[in-house]
């Protein structure tokens, strides 16, 4: 299977893809046990942290049987060092054919970041199908995904961006949305608190949600 087909297939069962803001890397292996007692195991790790890299390798080491990405991959050089650390997905806040292109000759997934149909386009002709939609919230949510239905029938997409508990089942039952990603199972107080029982309840709930679409 390939690399892409991979991560389709992954985002697709899981359904919720939370996104991790990891500030203390003491809290990266309890904050992804949480999530994963509370049956999310696709885990989306932004670079946006100097701990990150090493994060992504704790959990990998600790947890194996998680799958486990990079988020807020901008270039080439943050995808190599991604891949080193050992994530197995790469997500991208927007798209360029050259990180589009380093991923493919490395065989490395990548769901690149769009926010508009020329967007779309342009990740289209470079083999990319599965998108994030960012930031889903500020695009319009449901109506933007709706509205890209005609133009670009075969395209699905994980909206994220100022998606919450509250909206997440109107998200999921969208026909062309295969999952969603947000931060809102990871607050920043309950892992400041270490409240990881909160933090399971919340991912709890994201499954069912998406259970029930
Ligand atoms: C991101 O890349 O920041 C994600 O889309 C998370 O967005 P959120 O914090 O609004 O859920």
């Amino acid at each position: 299977m390939s690399a892409s087909d991979e991560l389709t297939q992954r985002a697709s069962g899981c359904g919720v893809i939370p996104t991790l803001v990891i500030e203390d890397v003491n809290n990266a292996v309890p904050l992804a046990q949480a999530l994963r007692d509370g049956g999310l195991t696709v885990l989306e790790i932004t670079l946006r942290t100097p701990v990150a890299l090493q994060a992504i390798q704790q959990i990998r080491q600790a947890l194996p049987d998680l799958w486990v990405g990079a988020g807020t991959v901008l270039d080439e050089r943050a995808a190599e060092a991604a891949h080193a650390a050992g994530a197995q997905f790469l997500v991208s806040p927007g798209y360029t054919t050259a990180l589009g292109d380093y991923c493919r000759s490395k065989q490395i997934a990548l769901m690149p970041g769009v926010a508009s149909a020329s967007e779309i386009m342009a990740a289209l002709a470079d083999g990319y199908d599965f998108l994030k939609c960012f930031p889903a919230a500020v695009l319009g949510g449901a109506r933007w995904l709706d509205a890209m239905r005609g133009p670009f029938p075969d395209v699905r997409f994980c909206p994220t961006g100022g998606i919450s508990a509250v909206d997440a089942r109107a998200y999921l039952s969208l026909p062309n949305v295969l999952c969603i990603g947000g931060s809102w199972v990871t607050p920043a107080a309950a892992v400041h608190a270490k409240d990881w029982t909160h933090i399971t309840a919340l991912a709890r709930q994201a499954c069912e949600a998406r259970d029930s679409t």
